[in-house]
């Protein structure tokens, strides 16, 4: 594994890649890896011939600076991970590689930003469809991994793709989970103990609604049922809990499409967010 600081050594790796007809596989993250990463890295080096990471805290998806603040910075742990993970490559960049001075430009989503997590995080989305564009343009992959556990995120990442014709396969990889169920995500170290007791019950919950779909005589009761346990947590309050399409990502009944279930919780630190494909 070796670490890259600068777009120069990305061009000269993309050079040789396309000279060789090597297929590059790209896994993009904000550091503070845990498991849920490693898998994306582990799907990246089966699936392409030269596989690169990044690791780039992008600020301008944080909605305060209090949030950035929080965030975890462990980049000796995050290489070790990569290492294990058998990445070819990782991108480490300084903050003024992606937003040299007179940076003045944005990527917004359509409606699938307004929604769900961009209706409590203002911004967010935009944050990320800016530097998820800039590192494509720099990493110019031919497949990028995300998780599906931001299910959100990669809904409006294959929109733009489509949108701008960016030449990049997108491809979603299976949320890692606690053993108690509970969804892998960076944030979680932020909870407190009591939250950390009651957060795997947010799965359950997802769990139980989508073993209960296919009734649908019961889809009324069901979403009434998962309700009350949400509304019923002791240390999360319920922030959404919506069936919708999993492209357009609208809120719909259709059971003749494919529909997910999204949810989010609020802790004292964090919010939990978590979903379920429904089959
Ligand atoms: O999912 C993340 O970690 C981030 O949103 C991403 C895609 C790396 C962009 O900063």
């Amino acid at each position: 594994m070796r670490v890259l600081r600068s777009i120069d050594e990305l061009r000269s790796i993309r050079a040789l890649s396309i000279a060789n007809a090597q297929k590059v596989g790209f896994v993009p993250t904000m550091g503070a890896l845990h498991l849920g990463h490693a898998e994306l890295m582990k799907v990246a080096s089966d699936q392409s011939d030269i596989s690169i990471a990044s690791i780039f805290i992008n600020p301008k998806q944080f909605n305060s600076a209090s949030d950035l603040a929080k965030y975890p910075r462990t980049v000796d742990d995050d290489l070790a991970i990569c290492t294990a993970c058998e990445v070819d490559y990782v991108y480490l960049p300084e903050i003024s590689d992606v937003y040299p001075e007179g940076f003045d430009t944005s990527i917004t989503p359509g409606s699938l930003g307004s929604l769900f997590e961009g209706a409590s995080r203002p911004g967010h989305f935009s944050g990320m469809a800016t530097v998820v564009v800039k590192l494509f343009n720099i990493v110019q992959p031919d497949i990028a991994f995300f998780g599906k556990k931001d299910y959100q995120q990669l809904a409006i990442i294959r929109r733009f793709v489509a949108d701008l014709n960016l030449p990049i396969q997108i491809q979603g990889v299976e949320t890692i989970r606690e053993i108690d169920g509970l969804a892998l995500s960076s944030r979680n170290a932020q909870l407190t103990k009591e939250e950390r007791i009651e957060a795997p019950r947010f799965f359950e919950i997802l769990k139980t609604f989508n073993r209960t779909f296919p009734n649908t005589d019961n889809l009324k009761d069901a979403i009434a049922t998962a309700l009350k346990h949400l509304q019923g947590l002791d240390h999360f309050q319920l922030d959404y809990f919506e069936i919708a399409d999993q492209a357009t990502l609208q809120p719909s009944r259709d059971i003749s499409k494919p529909l997910v279930v999204l949810g989010a919780i609020l802790g004292s630190q964090v919010r939990l967010i978590d979903n379920q494909e429904l089959q």
